[in-house]
C-alpha cells in the first residue's frame, strides 16, 4: 500500500517535527548542497532497510551517514586509527561541505550494523546547507541519507524531483531549495593508512594537496557491475558502472546529432540552427553551473524525449579539468551496459 507523502516547509515548527521524525524511524528526504538526501536514523535497523527498500538498493552498497557537526562524527570514529587527527584536522577545513570521509569505527559506535553494510568503517559528511543542519540538530541522532532516488537512477537536485521519484514510498520531504553544488559528494576514505579518493565530486586533489603534501591523483578504476551487484560483500563506491541513469541510452562525446533520434545535451551552446529538443548546462561555458544543472537537464531531456519518441540522449564533449571530472564520471555512467533486467 503507498504511504501517504508529507511535504514539509522550511519553518522551525516543520523542521523539528521532520527532526522528530526521523529519528523515530520515518523516511524523510531533504535537501543538502549536493543531491537531495532521502534520510533514516541511524541508529534504527528497521529505517536503514526501509531505505534500502523505498530505493530498490542493493544491500551490498552502504550508506552515508550526515551530522550537524564535526565533533558528533568523531565521537563514532576510532581514535586509534593512523590518520584519525589528520581526519579531524581536514574536517576542520572542508566541514561543513561537499565531502564525505570514509573512518574506522570505534568499538562503541551506536550506529547499526545496517547502515553500514556491516563493514568496521562508516561513511560521514557534514552538510553545508543551515537548514539541513538544523533539521540534523533536530533528529539527534546521525542520519544515513543515499541520494533520493531509486536505485541506479538520476539523482534528485530539487524536492519536486524527489517527489517524482519516491511520492508514496517515503514519509516526508523537507521542500528546500534548488542543490547548489549539483552533484554528490567527494568521497575520499581515510580508513587505510593513506588517503584515496573513491569518488570524485567538487573538492578534488589538488585542494586537498595544500594540507596532505602527496595526496594521489584520482586512481578510479571501476569493475564490472554484473561481477559485483549480486555479490553479499559490502562494495566501495564507484563499482556499480552503470548508475545515475535515464530511461534513453546516453551517448557521450557527440559533435553533431541527429535531431530525429536524439535529444542534445551540451556543455554551453547549441547552434542556431539546430531545430531538435536540447538542454545548455552552461551558457557561459562554466562547469560549476554545468555541474548545477547536469541531473535537471538529463531529467528534462529524458521526460520530453520519450514523449518526443527519441531514441537517446546525445552528450557534447565537456572540458576534463576541474568539477568536469566528476561531470564526466557521473556521465560515464549513465553511459554505461544497463545490467539485463531480471
Ligand atoms: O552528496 C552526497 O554524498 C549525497 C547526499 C545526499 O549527501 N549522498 C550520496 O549517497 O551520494 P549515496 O548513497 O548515493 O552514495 C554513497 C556512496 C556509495 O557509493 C557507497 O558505496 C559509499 O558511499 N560508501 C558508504 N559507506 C562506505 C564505506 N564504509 N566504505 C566505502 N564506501 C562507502
Ligand atoms: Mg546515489
Amino acid at each position: 500500500m503507498p504511504r501517504k507523502t508529507h511535504l514539509f516547509t522550511q519553518e522551525p515548527h516543520d523542521l523539528e517535527q521532520a527532526g522528530q521524525w526521523l529519528r523515530e524511524g520515518k523516511l524523510v528526504a531533504f535537501p543538502t548542497e549536493t543531491v537531495y538526501g532521502l534520510g533514516g536514523s541511524g541508529l534504527v535497523p528497521e529505517a536503514i532497510t526501509g531505505i534500502y527498500k523505498a530505493k530498490g538498493r542493493p544491500r551490498n552498497n552502504p550508506l552515508i551517514l550526515h551530522f550537524p557537526h564535526a565533533e558528533s562524527v568523531f565521537e563514532e570514529a576510532d581514535p586509534t586509527a593512523p590518520l584519525f587527527h589528520l581526519a579531524q584536522q581536514i574536517a576542520q577545513i572542508f566541514w561543513p561541505g561537499p565531502l564525505t570521509m570514509v573512518l574506522r569505527r570505534r568499538k562503541t559506535s551506536e550506529l547499526c550494523p545496517e547502515a553500514c553494510a556491516g563493514l568496521p568503517t562508516f561513511a560521514a559528511r557534514v552538510p553545508e546547507p543551515l537548514l539541513t543542519r538544523k533539521l540534523l540538530e533536530f533528529a539527534a541522532v546521525p542520519i544515513a541519507a543515499p541520494s533520493a532516488n531509486r536505485s541506479g537512477r538520476i539523482s534528485p537536485s530539487s524536492y519536486q524531483d524527489v517527489f517524482s521519484e519516491l511520492n508514496g514510498r517515503i514519509d516526508g520531504i523537507v521542500q528546500g531549495a534548488d542543490c547548489r553544488v549539483g552533484i554528490e559528494s567527494t568521497i575520499i576514505d581515510f580508513s587505510q593508512d593513506r588517503p584515496k579518493i573513491l569518488r570524485p565530486g567538487k573538492i578534488m586533489p589538488s585542494d586537498l594537496r595544500p594540507f596532505i603534501a602527496d595526496f594521489p591523483e584520482y586512481q578510479l578504476t571501476p569493475t564490472a557491475p554484473e561481477a559485483k551487484e549480486n555479490e553479499q560483500t559490502p562494495i566501495a563506491p564507484g563499482q556499480f558502472i552503470s548508475h545515475y541513469a535515464p530511461t534513453l541510452p546516453v551517448e557521450l562525446d557527440i559533435v553533431s546529432p541527429d535531431t530525429t533520434t536524439q535529444a542534445w545535451l551540451s556543455f554551453h551552446e547549441v547552434p542556431a540552427h539546430f531545430q531538435g529538443l536540447s538542454f545548455v548546462l552552461s551558457p557561459s561555458g562554466s562547469l560549476e553551473e554545468a555541474a548545477q544543472n547536469l541531473y535537471k537537464g538529463l531529467r528534462f531531456l529524458d521526460i520530453e524525449g520519450q514523449k518526443r519518441g527519441l531514441k537517446s540522449i546525445a552528450v557534447s564533449s565537456i572540458p576534463k579539468e576541474n568539477i568536469g571530472i566528476a561531470i564526466l564520471e557521473r556521465l560515464s555512467r549513465a553511459a554505461a551496459p544497463r545490467p539485463q533486467a531480471s
